[in-house]
């Protein structure tokens, strides 16, 4: 099995790679001057199977994927593993108004023509594999890698922000051992949320949030002002994708004691490595 890392991914493939006992083949990916991606695979052929690693957001990501199905195909691969750690457009799984594109429905449509399985990591919605209909689809979650990240950090209660991600929560906690809650948000304002533990008291307590995705980071400094106003002792955050849009990430460091993401997207913070669980779903 060869893997083969895009620019978007080249931590996570080599992770995999080495999990794998595979060979890896980093991809000569640049930008012509006007934008327009070129890549090259330097290899002579390919016999084998072919695990391609690159996120589909943002948009210059995609269209590399696709270069990269097409090249390797091109050069002999026998089946085409497209692992997808970040899938973007999952959060626009539904026609919210008339005239609007149903947009992961699209990715999923285009990224299925040209490969033969898909991996992803903490999909948004879950419903959006019912659309991988032509291909062999795989689910994998974060939630081991990061109850192995603190297994000895001692954290007496781990939350989920909402009762939505309170499974991910749970067994987070389950590989710490300790409780789990969800947060109950009451909005203010438009810009104020207030949000407590929905049963379980958090004083003198070092609480650990875990969320599938942090952007803006708006939900978990929101969580963390009102988890130290309750006593907490200390409040660390974790999540499977860290976007940190804008200045997210120096916002988040100023409330949180510490603030980890899994590597399906690089960042400075990218220090939980979800390439076992990868590897077991490949
Ligand atoms: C929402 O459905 C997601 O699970 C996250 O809670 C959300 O995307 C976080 O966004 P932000 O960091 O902007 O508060």
């Amino acid at each position: 099995m060869l893997v083969i890392g895009g620019s978007s991914s080249t931590k996570l493939a080599q992770d995999l790679a080495v999990t794998l006992n595979a060979e890896y083949l980093p991809s000569n990916t640049k930008r012509f001057p006007d934008g327009e991606c070129f890549l090259r695979l330097e290899k002579e052929s390919i016999d084998d199977d072919v695990v391609i690693v690159q996120n589909s957001s943002p948009d210059g990501n995609l269209v590399e994927l696709f270069l990269l199905q097409d090249a390797a195909y091109a050069l002999g691969a026998k089946r085409i593993i497209n692992v997808i750690p970040y899938f973007g457009y999952a959060r626009q799984d539904e026609r919210f108004n008339k005239g609007e594109p149903l947009s992961a429905q699209v990715m999923v449509d285009h990224i299925m023509l040209s490969c033969d399985k898909v991996v992803l990591v903490d999909i948004h919605n879950i419903d959006i594999m019912d659309w991988f209909d032509e291909v062999d689809v795989v689910n994998t979650f974060a939630a081991p890698a990061i109850g192995r990240y603190f297994k000895d950090s001692a954290i007496d209660l781990v939350l989920a922000p909402d009762q939505g991600a309170l499974q991910r929560a749970h067994l987070v906690s389950e590989a710490l051992n300790c409780e789990s809650d969800y947060m109950i948000k009451t909005r203010l304002s438009s810009t104020q949320v207030h949000m407590v533990p929905k049963s379980i008291d958090c004083n003198n307590k070092k609480v650990l949030i875990v969320d599938d995705i942090i952007s803006t980071g708006g939900t978990i400094v929101a969580a963390t002002e009102e988890l130290k106003k309750a006593g907490a002792r200390s409040v660390y955050a974790a999540c499977t994708h860290g976007l940190f849009i804008g200045n997210a990430l120096d916002r988040l460091k100023k409330h949180c004691d510490k603030i980890v993401c899994a590597n399906t997207l690089e960042s400075e913070v990218s220090v939980v490595s979800v390439a076992p669980e990868v590897a077991k779903a490949i």
